[in-house]
């Protein structure tokens, strides 16, 4: 099993998630974060971390096509380590339940110290 990451982060991304991720499988699109359900370890620490209750284990019903989404976009998304602010529109989005037309298929642009 695997903890997935479904509509709930689109135009949020809170990020409090990643910042107690023992395994740093979080990954890191322009509106959304997913899971990599290969390296995620079901420990659940995520779950109730985030704000939006977006991050389900994938026992639930009805998360394919999460699930699918949070796999596919794991192998081409960069991953993300740290917490960083929330999306400028966090708050008129929150809360929102029909989000999933937004989704950005984008990486996100990460700043890179050299
Ligand atoms: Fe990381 Fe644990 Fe959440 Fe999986 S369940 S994404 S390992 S914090
Ligand atoms: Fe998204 Fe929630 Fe993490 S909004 S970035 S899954 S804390």
């Amino acid at each position: 099993m695997t903890y997935v990451v479904v509509e709930g982060c689109i135009n949020c991304k809170h990020t409090d998630c990643v910042s107690v991720c023992p395994v740093d499988c979080f990954y890191e699109g322009e509106n959304m974060l997913v899971i990599d359900p290969d390296e995620c370890i079901d420990c659940g620490v995520c779950e109730p971390e985030c704000p939006e209750d977006a991050i389900l284990p994938d026992t639930e019903p009805g998360l394919e096509k999460w699930l699918e989404i949070n796999a596919d976009m794991a192998k081409v998304w960069p991953v993300i380590v740290d917490q960083i602010d929330p999306l400028p529109d966090a708050e008129k989005w929150s809360g929102l339940s029909k989000k999933s037309d937004h989704l950005s298929r984008r990486p996100a642009k990460q700043a890179f110290c050299q």
